[in-house]
């Protein structure tokens, strides 16, 4: 069954706020539009999409210009990175930090690098795509904590020689193998399957909610818009995940 409620308002179904109280294995899957009420362009739609110097991100965080211009490329993430210092977790986020001691089993599963489920109080939790916060070396792989140099006016060197970079995954790059590995056994055994503020159009990211349907689970969507996930979800709940978050907290959790 699919219901798709009015917008910004919860409408569960009779039976379902006990068998989401109840479940055990839960997986919580999140794209850019948790993040878009702390004031962070998406990648598409909702025309809050993001382009810097007339380029798509596409273009930006790619491995091609990694190599033909990594000056170009850093200035990219430092603007991102600047940007990202200013902006805060939102109530949907911070929902989410709060459902992970309510249920035995819990994971988040994320695609954004911004940080700020983190900032929220997540902890279980998978950043599929890195964490713009973080760096690694292009050559060694090596995790780099601290900076010799500041990126802004010297490219960073790892002592083996290979350019330091921003740990995140760029457009084309495979998926970092021990968060996908944790983010598909989580997928396949959970029992209930909450997909935020996605469009569901990258892959594989996007396999892990069929994944999740063909294992079995209660699939539950948060969106203000259809998707190609909504005829795969069992509830589609159509409003801002600021909104509709603490909504759901407040219908599975007050009382206790
Ligand atoms: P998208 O930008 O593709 O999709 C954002 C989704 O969030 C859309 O479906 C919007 O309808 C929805 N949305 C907008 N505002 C919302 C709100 N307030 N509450 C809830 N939902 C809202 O972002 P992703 O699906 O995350 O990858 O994109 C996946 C990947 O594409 C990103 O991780 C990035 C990009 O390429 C890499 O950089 C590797």
């Amino acid at each position: 069954m699919t219901e798709r409620g009015a917008a910004s308002s919860i409408n569960l179904p009779g039976d379902f706020v006990e068998r989401i109280r109840s479940a055990r294995a839960v997986v919580v899957f999140t794209g850019a539009g948790i993040s878009a009420e702390s004031g962070v362009p998406t990648y598409r739609g909702g025309g809050g999409t993001i382009t810097w110097r007339g380029l798509a991100p596409a273009e930006l965080s790619s491995p091609r210009l990694l190599r033909s211009d990594p000056r170009m490329f850093w200035d990219w993430f430092l603007f991102r990175r600047g940007f990202l210092s200013t902006v805060e977790p939102n109530p949907g986020h911070c929902s989410i930090a709060q459902w992970e001691d309510r249920f035995k089993s819990f994971l988040l599963v994320t695609q954004n690098v911004d940080g700020l489920h983190a900032k929220a109080g997540s902890r279980s939790m998978v950043e599929l795509h890195g964490n713009i916060w973080r760096n690694r070396c292009q050559s060694c792989n090596e995790a780099i904590a601290d900076l010799a140099d500041d990126p802004a006016t010297t490219l960073p060197y790892c002592p083996c020689g290979g350019l330091i970079r921003p740990d995140v995954v760029l457009f084309g790059e495979t998926l970092p193998a021990r968060a996908w590995r944790s983010a598909c056994e989580a997928a396949m055994t959970c029992d209930l399957f909450i997909t935020i503020g996605t469009s569901a159009a990258v892959y594989p990211a996007a396999e892990l909610p069929m994944i999740a349907r063909r294992g079995g689970a209660l699939m539950i969507e948060v969106n203000p818009e259809e998707t190609d996930l909504s005829a795969l979800s069992d509830v589609s709940l159509r409003g801002k995940a600021g909104e509709i978050l603490p909504e759901l907290s407040r219908s599975l959790f007050e009382g206790e």
